[in-house]
């Protein structure tokens, strides 16, 4: 569907679960994360209603995230579901990868297209420095996995001043020998982030092109591809993309909308605006009332997100990116 700013709305994010079995420094605190009750939490059946039902007003990409999607259980049976609903074209996951060794095959089974794998390094002790969590070596097999199997993947990578900074030449590379994308994203500030500082994505590419060669812009703009800027890079079968929320707005082609674990949702990240989906799958609301209602709210997205004039305390880990 079109929204008033005449926007075409057409992917989905689902966050399956707010938990994580990985403690990210920039994401979540070591301990004290509050759990969100079970009963607050949508059914596999409440999310697969709603995904339905946006799929009638044009929904054709989904993304399941968290937390860490992995850890809610069901999700291979929701994989596939999901991807039976007419209309629906693409299901693709972003995990952190430490489930992934396990269940890849499972996942490509139920027609998984693809998967963003979150690595923001490829030194198994600042892997653990970042994360609090000794298991890179499962997200690495996980990743392998992935590539062999045919999805589509493309490696996030935050890349964080004085934490990972000498890994961004390492992690581009897993694009020169795969074809995959590789995408640095510029820390955002909100949450945990506020206590450290993102590496600028000029910093980075002077890096990279000292090194491989002059990053050669790829046209071919399609908003199904979110809000990256991809490049090719000489002897690279992959491409590298470059995710700066701060300071290129792309809010004037953004074409997702978030339903939050809680039911909840959400037109922009960094917004509240939006419905509580919950609360009317748990009335008697027909699916003709539900669809009205998520038309409606989904025409008022806002133009825009506000990061530089509010830092949004809301968590990453409740969104899901
Ligand atoms: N800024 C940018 N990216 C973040 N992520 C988590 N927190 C932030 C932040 N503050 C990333 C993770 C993962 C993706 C889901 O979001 O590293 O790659
Ligand atoms: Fe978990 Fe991702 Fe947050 Fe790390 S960044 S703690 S993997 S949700």
């Amino acid at each position: 569907m079109i929204d008033r700013f005449n926007r075409k709305i057409e992917y989905l994010r689902v966050s399956l679960t707010d938990r994580c079995n990985l403690r990210c420094q920039y994401c979540m605190p070591e301990s004290g994360v509050a759990k969100m009750k079970h009963e607050d939490i949508l059914t596999l059946e409440e999310i697969l209603r709603v995904i339905e039902l946006l799929a009638e007003l044009g929904i054709s990409k989904v993304r399941l995230t968290g937390g860490e999607p992995l850890l809610r259980r069901g999700i291979v049976n929701l994989i596939r579901d999901i991807k039976s609903i007419a209309g629906i074209k693409q299901v693709m996951l972003t995990t952190n990868g430490v489930l992934l060794d396990k269940m890849a095959d499972d996942l490509i089974n139920a027609g998984l297209d693809g998967v963003n794998l979150s690595l923001d390094t490829l030194d198994k002790n600042i892997f653990k420095k970042i994360t609090r969590r000794d298991s890179f070596e499962n997200v690495f097999n996980g990743l392998q996995k992935v590539i062999s199997g045919g999805l589509e993947v493309k490696v996030n990578c935050v890349p964080i001043l004085g934490v990972n900074e000498g890994d961004i030449l390492k992690i581009a590379a897993l694009a020169k020998d795969n074809f995959i994308k590789v995408r640095f994203i510029e820390l955002m500030p909100i949450g945990c982030a506020v206590d450290f500082a993102g590496v600028k994505t000029t910093k980075i590419k002077s890096q990279i092109e000292a090194v491989y060669g002059n990053l050669i812009s790829v046209e071919k703009y399609n908003s199904l591809q979110g809000p990256a800027q991809y490049f090719s890079l000489p002897n690279f079968k992959g491409q590298i993309g470059f995710i700066d929320a701060l300071e290129h707005k792309f809010c004037n082609s953004c074409n997702r909308i978030r339903l939050t674990a809680a039911g909840f949702l959400k037109l922009c990240l960094n917004s509240n605006d939006g419905l509580d989906v919950k609360k009317l799958l748990r009335s008697s609301i027909s699916n003709e009332n539900l669809i009205e209602e998520l038309q409606k709210t989904i025409y008022y997205k806002p133009r825009e997100h506000h990061f530089n004039e509010n830092f949004d305390a809301e968590k990453m880990y409740q969104i899901g990116g």
